[in-house]
Formats: structure tokens, C-alpha cells, sequence
């Protein structure tokens, strides 16, 4: 069953989409290629869509496969990695590599996906979704920000994650979930943002607790100090 609020927010993203290197449109026949999605996967934690584009065109310009980068000597994925910052996610990118080039491939499940080596939950629920289609429950920060707004989730982070995690599941839908997971992306990006949201252009307002109750801006509320 698919909720009227995934309707909702696949009908927007289809309009709205943004154009990012390593998506294929909205709604595409096409498959969106595991190593690409995985890759803006790991650059994309703690790192700006924005600063991450030149990075992920310089990396897929020379590691087009992931075998080629399970083939590249560690030191030279560093060296490309310098200045995207934390670097042990270049060194676990190495080491996850060289375990798909072994195994033949990318496993196609989330459990799967998990086994390796530095694949997080995030992680592996993203690459899960966006590149096999699979129905998994992907949130991240800005995810967080949204489901907390839209279930109008008044417990601080992060003891409040399990009810987050349990709210965005009841409208992840069966089909289209990679597609669902990075229009929650885009909507927490552009329109559901941390100060100031534009509530006026959300496709999900009638469904929104948060702004019914009157102060969306405020939630997620942070732990006190
Ligand atoms: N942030 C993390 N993953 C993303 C994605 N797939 N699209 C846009 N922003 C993201």
C-alpha cells in the first residue's frame, strides 16, 4: 500500500527532481548504477551535495567501475579524497571495493549491503533503495527534520530516532522507494529546511502535524544542555 502522503511527495518529486550526477530522472526505466549510487552515498555524509559534485565527476572520471577502484592503490584514492574531509570514509571505500570487486558485485539487499566493510545502516538502506528498488527505511539527518515536522515528534534527538525510524516507515511506500527516500532529500533540502522552512510550497502541508500544530521551525527539538 502506498500512503497518500508518498503520493503526494513522488507527484512533487517528479516535477521538482533535482538534476544530481549521479541520478537517473525520476520514474526512469532505467537502473541507477549501484557503484555510482553508493559512492555518492559515503561522499555525501557529513558533505554538501554542492561540494561534493566536482568530487564525485573526479572519481568516476578515474574509477569508472568499482573494480577500478578496488584496483587503485590506497594512497591515490586519498590524494583524490583530500579536501572532502574524513578520511577514514575513503579508506572504508577502498576496503568496501575491494569486497564487492571480490564477491562479483554489489549485494542487492539491505542486509546484504550491510556486511561490508564501513556500510552503515544509513548507507546501506540508501543504496538498498536507489539502486535495487528495494523497500528500505532511509533517514539521515534532514530525513529526521521532516518526519519530525511532519508527525509533529516533540521528544528531543536522538532519544526520539526509534519513533522517527517507526514514523517514516508507515509511509515509505512498497514501490518507488529509492525514488521516495531522495525526495525526502530534496524536500528537507529546498522547502523543509532547518530555519525557516517554506511552508506555503510543501506538497505535504495538509499532512503536516508539525505545521497544523503551529511551530514546524521549532521540532526536531535538540536535547537540553
Ligand atoms: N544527500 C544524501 N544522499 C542524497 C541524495 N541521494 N540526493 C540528494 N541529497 C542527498
Amino acid at each position: 500500500m502506498t500512503s497518500s502522503t508518498a503520493t503526494r511527495l513522488l507527484d512533487w518529486y517528479d516535477r521538482h527532481a533535482r538534476d544530481l550526477p549521479w541520478r537517473i530522472p525520476p520514474g526512469s526505466d532505467a537502473a541507477a548504477d549501484p557503484y555510482r549510487v553508493w559512492l555518492s552515498e559515503v561522499m555525501l555524509q557529513q558533505t554538501t551535495v554542492a561540494a561534493v559534485k566536482p568530487y564525485f565527476e573526479k572519481f568516476t572520471a578515474t574509477w569508472p567501475t568499482v573494480e577500478a577502484l578496488a584496483a587503485a592503490p590506497e594512497e591515490d584514492v586519498m590524494a583524490a579524497w583530500a579536501g572532502l574531509g574524513y578520511y577514514s570514509r575513503a579508506r572504508n571505500l577502498v576496503k568496501a571495493a575491494r569486497a564487492v570487486a571480490d564477491r562479483g558485485g554489489f549485494p542487492d539487499t539491505e542486509a546484504g549491503l550491510r556486511e561490508l566493510p564501513g556500510l552503515g545502516a544509513y548507507t546501506a538502506a540508501a543504496v538498498a533503495a536507489i539502486a535495487f528498488g528495494r523497500r528500505a527505511v532511509v533517514v539521515d539527518a534532514n530525513v529526521e527534520r521532516v518526519i519530525s515536522r511532519l508527525f509533529d515528534i516533540r521528544e528531543p534527538l536522538p532519544a526520539s530516532r526509534k519513533a522517527i525510524r517507526a514514523a517514516a516507515d508507515t509511509i515509505t511506500p512498497e514501490t518507488r522507494a529509492g525514488d521516495f527516500a531522495q525526495a525526502m532529500m530534496d524536500l528537507g533540502s529546498s522547502i523543509c529546511t532547518a530555519r525557516a522552512p517554506k511552508c506555503l510550497l510543501c506538497p505535504l502541508r495538509e499532512d503536516c502535524a508539525g505545521y497544523a500544530a503551529g511551530e514546524p521551525e521549532a521540532l526536531p527539538f535538540k536535547p537540553p544542555k
